[in-house]
């Protein structure tokens, strides 16, 4: 039976740090190397003040400043780890591509063939390839074909293991999974790559929660579990513009459908719409794939989640404008949150970068508070959209490292992000300083809206 000693994770972003941050944590015993091209990452990995890691999320340096130096080690020697180790996870970005067929709905393979061909030169020994990134199903044929042409005659076994931790909650979901997931071959050498995997879960992690299956159900149970996810979100939000026309109450909506045990009370929080870098990607690539195999209504199915939240996001924008009597133009908006969701510093796909481009084409001024994104980001995430010169994104767009000065002399506020410190924020400060009348346009539904209207705002929630 293979025993586990060494790990190389290639990847060291949101996924590869944090999970193999944990995994050394629990396993002292596992020599675990988490290497990267970028030099910059690796370094903030390694800076002294285990504060400037580059993930932020709750417990994350706590655990890096205990593995860190023992049996955790973050490097840009590729080559190298991935020679020493006995298994490697491939960890890297695989996201929606942009050009050529598939453009926007397809995943990026590339830097995936990169990693394989790489493990394949370098690999004097027999190693067992772990897929974390999201893939579509099937692509470990592609990693295994690669290796098995362009390798020096060692053996490879190709594993599914697919993450599902959430960004802001990531130590917690490593340390206390749902359920861990492996896929591998019905073979005696694949059954046997698949235990050497569970055993290295199993330091942590009950057995009956380590997951087994073929590599095919694996890599597509990824896909489906984030479309699942996204959809319970685009179906509450879907409601909570019926409940606007209706008088009736998303929150209220949802506590009663929640209650129900076989609907649930998770992810049905109604909200400006949802962000980061997974459900979309994922969604667009199981549209991509349903529609290659010709599945024309499944792939309708799923792509509708998208445009409701494409509509979310819009309609949010929209009802600012139509709410300032039909113009923002020349008006500061002040952004409360700017990150996808509270407890991270990403800001991939947030709902923030739409609606602000959406506003700057109604020319509002935008002035941005958010405790964990820096200034560059912000800039960074609008010209990336294209819309529009980075002169006049910087011109449109200011950003404020003190809430109270975002807010002053605004006429409205959007909150984009349900940052916990927003709820306890001197409100009456922020009214004083504010022009008359004083809006609130908020998109997660944080705020205490009845406390809000005793100070005097105008206060529009989402579905209410
Ligand atoms: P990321 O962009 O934060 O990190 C990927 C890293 O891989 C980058 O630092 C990049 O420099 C590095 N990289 C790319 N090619 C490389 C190569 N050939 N050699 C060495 N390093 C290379 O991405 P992420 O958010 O960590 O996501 C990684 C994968 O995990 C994706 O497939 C994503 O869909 C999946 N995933 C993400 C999340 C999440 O919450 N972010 C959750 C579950 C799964
Ligand atoms: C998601 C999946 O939850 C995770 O299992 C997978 O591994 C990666 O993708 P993540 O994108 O990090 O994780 O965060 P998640 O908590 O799922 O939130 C995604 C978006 O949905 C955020 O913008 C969030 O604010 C929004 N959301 C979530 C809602 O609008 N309403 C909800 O009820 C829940």
């Amino acid at each position: 039976m293979t025993k586990i000693t060494s790990i190389c994770c290639i990847g060291a972003g949101y996924v590869g740090g944090p999970t193999m941050a944990v995994v050394a944590k629990q396993c002292p015993h596992i020599k675990v190397t988490i290497v990267d091209l970028n030099e910059a990452r690796i370094a903030a990995w390694n800076d002294v003040d285990v504060n400037n890691i580059p993930v932020y999320e709750p417990g994350l340096s706590e655990v890096v400043a205990e593995a860190r130096g023992r049996n955790l080690f973050f490097s840009t020697d590729v080559d190298r780890a991935i020679e020493e180790a006995e298994m490697v996870f491939i960890s890297v970005n695989t996201p929606t591509k942009t050009y050529g067929a598939g453009k926007g709905m397809g995943a990026d393979l590339k830097w995936i063939e990169l990693c394989a061909r790489q493990i394949a030169r370098v690999s004097k020994t027999d190693k067992i390839i772990v897929e974390k990134s999201t893939l579509p199903v099937r692509t470990a044929e592609a990693v295994r074909d690669i290796l098995h042409n362009t390798g020096n005659g060692v053996n490879f076994q190709v594993l599914s293991n697919p993450e599902f931790l959430a960004e802001g909650t990531a130590v917690d979901d490593l340390l206390n999974p749902d359920r861990v997931l492996i896929g591998g071959d019905a073979n005696p050498e694949g059954q046997e790559a698949v235990q050497a995997l569970v055993d290295v879960y199993a330091n942590w992690i009950p057995r009956e929660r380590i997951l087994t299956t073929n590599v095919w159900s694996s890599e597509l149970s990824k896909l489906v579990a984030n479309a699942y996810l996204a959809q319970r979100i685009s179906s509450i939000n879907s409601i909570s513009e019926l409940c606007e026309k209706t008088e009736a109450n998303v929150n209220e909506v949802a506590r009663a459908i929640g209650t129900d045990s076989r609907i649930g009370p998770k992810f049905l929080k109604a909200s400006v719409g949802f962000g980061g870098s997974c459900f979309q990607k994922d969604i667009l690539n199981l549209v991509y794939i349903s529609r290659s195999f010709g599945l024309q209504e499944v792939a309708d199915y799923w792509e509708q989640v998208i445009i409701m939240n494409d509509h979310q996001k819009k309609r949010f924008a929209l009802n600012i404008v139509k709410d300032l009597y039909n113009t923002v133009s020349g008006k500061k908006i002040a952004f409360l949150g700017w990150a996808f969701k509270k407890d991270t510093n990403d800001t991939r796909e947030s709902a923030a970068i739409y609606v602000a481009d959406e506003l700057l084409n109604e020319q509002a001024t935008i002035q941005v508070y958010d405790p964990k994104v820096e200034d560059k980001q912000i800039y960074a995430d609008l010209d990336y959209l294209g819309t529009r010169s980075p002169d006049l994104n910087k011109k449109g767009v200011t950003v404020s490292e003190d809430p109270y000065a975002a807010c002053a002399d605004a006429h409205a506020i959007a909150v984009l992000t349900e940052w916990d410190e927003f709820i306890d924020y001197d409100w009456q400060r922020i009214y004083d300083g504010m022009l008359k009348p004083a809006k609130i346009f908020d998109g997660r539904n944080i705020l205490d809206h009845k406390k809000l209207r005793a100070i005097g705002f105008k206060v529009s929630g989402i579905g209410m």
